[in-house]
């Protein structure tokens, strides 16, 4: 979604803000804008559709003020543009506001303003708060804030300025991250730590319904009904280098080269030897707990959603408990019978996802259990589970997730192995997973080093009108994400089936012009995959197969090391990855900030 900063010190704002829209520009891309306090209090603005880079270019050259808030967006009400923008002021010029998030009640409150004399200057939701603070006569900026809050329904992240209280930043939490960082005589605040981590690696992380007043030297925090509150600063885990290129052209391709690495991270030190198992502190449930879960319910959107069903299998193959995976959106729309013997685990890269956030708020409401697989350690999902694993990817800029999907899966082979060797999961079979679980990083690193071999094959593939991914049971979430992950990067359109779906329906798109990519690992399926191969030739499709062996049939192969069967869907996606990122390169796209998306959505 969008992404807010603030400062407020001794140093000259603007060129911190920039720097930071410039972190946090995966979160929206399509505008941005920025408002400093002069020294008596008076607000300028400047904002500009596009990118960072041509906000960066209409800036004045003297552009002073050591008071700031700035926002990069991510287009929800309002088409971008200049006006769009914001940071959004009241009718006298005198409040200025950045928002991230969705005023569902904007249309009546706005009416009411217009009705009252009110000219709107854009067509967003934002607006309107900016409004609501600039007219209300309360005393205290603080109190100005409270009281618009007060009659706005939906979701916010906001920073104000007021020109009248040079002083002070004051921002709101409700539903859309809101981070402090804590500086020498000195506070930012930002959507995401990526935008603090060159500065402090102190932060506190408001909650929802908490609002904060910043000082140069001071803050503090307090609930929308302005009862104190104490939040305490947290360190945060990911160096600043870690948000650097690494001398790679874009994230992305960074962040899959990462993943030997990151695979390490999210193994180490949770491997016990001794009894064939892992050790997840922090889980949050004990064995006797987790002998008594009788089904695993995973929750979340996109790729989150896709490694929660690779992990929805392995726990049923290692532990035996009945599993399945649901997207976050539609499990919360649906009035979920929510069942006290059913654990419930929520998945998330960035743990802010709206809807993800908003099923583990019903599940607890509802009185669940639920524990998240998050990546952002203190993350709002992190924080609203009892308890769960964080899976050590590193920061995840790229809007298009890999190396965090990756150690996800990785994440669960962990949870299954535990779950299942308090179960009935024999020793000899746990030594055999954490064998397969040590050799991950290294065959990772063998098919990344054969990504010539892949750019060819994506540049041959890029062409086709729609690709078509297939795989059966350990092999379909595999084809998923595949297919996600084409879309998202390349627009190339793609569609995943279940390989035994194919001749009830889609068989019928196939031609040349829609190769398949079939997903055929050496397991006890393999006979059943090399069938459809001979269904998809009879059509004159193109074949690409990703698997153990090379299969004459298919016009391409990709082989890839093998693993353990249940872990082998965590090696067959890697080669996909690169096809997608190579078709996209063929295709001139925009790597890392693909068009219309955000790197985490916190709207619904
Ligand atoms: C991943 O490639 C996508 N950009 C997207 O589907 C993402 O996985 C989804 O929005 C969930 O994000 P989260 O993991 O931060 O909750």
């Amino acid at each position: 979604m969008c992404g807010i900063v603030g400062y407020i010190g001794k140093r000259d704002a603007a060129p911190l803000l920039l720097e930071g829209l410039q972190r946090l520009e995966y979160r929206g891309y399509d505008s941005a804008g920025v408002a400093v306090a002069g020294k008596s209090g008076a607000l300028r603005t400047v904002k500009a559709k596009g990118r960072v880079r041509e906000l960066d270019d209409r800036l004045p050259k003297r552009f002073t003020g050591t008071t700031g808030i700035a926002h990069t967006r991510w287009a929800t009400h309002g088409a971008p543009s200049d006006e769009n923008a914001h940071p959004h002021l009241d009718a006298e010029g005198q409040v200025a506001l950045v928002h991230n998030g969705i005023i569902d009640n904007a249309a009546d409150l706005r009416a009411k303003l217009v009705a009252d004399g009110v000219e709107f200057a854009s067509e967003t939701d934002s607006e309107v708060v900016a409004h609501l603070i600039g007219r209300s006569s309360a005393d205290t900026l603080e109190a100005k804030v409270r009281e618009a809050l007060a009659v706005v329904e939906g979701t916010y992240g906001i920073a104000v300025l007021h020109a009248a209280f040079p002083d002070r930043i004051v921002v709101a939490r409700n539903g859309s991250p809101v981070v402090l960082g804590i500086g020498e005589n000195e506070m930012f605040v930002a959507s995401d730590v990526a935008a603090l981590v060159r500065h402090t690696n102190q932060v506190v992380t408001l909650d929802d319904g908490e609002m904060a007043t910043l000082k140069a030297g001071e803050y503090r925090t307090y609930t929308t009904e302005g009862s104190r509150t104490s939040a305490a600063p947290t360190t945060i885990e990911w160096a600043a280098e870690s948000y650097d290129m690494a001398g790679h052209d874009t994230y992305m391709h960074k962040e899959i080269c990462e993943q030997p690495d990151a695979v390490d991270r999210v193994l180490r030190g949770r491997i016990d030897d001794r009894f064939a198992t892992v050790h997840l502190g922090g889980l949050g449930i004990d064995a006797r707990e987790a002998r008594g879960v009788r089904r695993v319910k995973i929750l979340g959107c996109g790729s989150a959603y896709h490694a929660g069903q690779i992990g929805a299998q392995m726990i049923e193959e290692l532990a035996r408990i009945p599993a399945d995976a649901e997207p976050a959106s539609e499990f919360r729309y649906r009035n979920p019978v929510v069942d006290p013997d059913t654990l419930y685990i929520a998945v998330s890269q960035s743990g802010e996802t709206y809807d993800t956030l908003a099923a583990v708020q019903e599940l607890k409401r509802k009185g669940a259990r639920v524990l998240g697989v998050v990546n952002v350690v203190g993350s709002a999902i992190a924080r609203e589970t009892d308890g769960g694993v964080y899976v050590h990817a590193g920061p995840e800029v790229c809007v298009v997730s890999t190396k965090c999907f990756t150690n996800t899966a990785v994440a669960f082979a962990l949870l299954a192995l535990h779950l299942g060797r308090v179960r009935d999961l024999s020793v000899a079979d746990g030594r055999r997973i954490i064998e397969g679980l040590r050799r991950l990083p290294e065959q990772i690193a063998e098919i990344l080093n054969g990504e010539d071999e892949i750019k060819r094959l994506a540049a041959r593939y890029a062409d086709a009108k729609s690709m078509m991914f297939v795989g059966r049971v350990r092999g379909y979430p595999v084809a998923r994400e595949a297919s996600l992950k084409l879309k998202e990067v390349s627009y190339v359109h793609a569609e995943a089936y279940p390989a035994s779906e194919l001749k009830h329906g889609p068989l019928a798109l196939i031609e040349p012009e829609v190769p398949s990519v079939a997903i055929i690992p050496d397991d006890e399926l393999l006979e059943k995959n090399r069938a459809t191969l001979e269904e998809i030739k009879a059509r004159s499709g193109r074949i690409l197969a990703v698997g153990h062996r090379v299969h004459e049939i298919a016009d391409d192969t990709v082989v890839v090391p093998r693993n353990e069967p249940e872990l082998d869907p965590i090696l067959l996606g890697v080669p996909l990855q690169l096809l997608a990122y190579h078709a996209a390169l063929a295709l001139g796209r925009d790597i890392d900030k693909p068009r219309n998306l955000a790197k985490s959505v916190t709207v619904e």
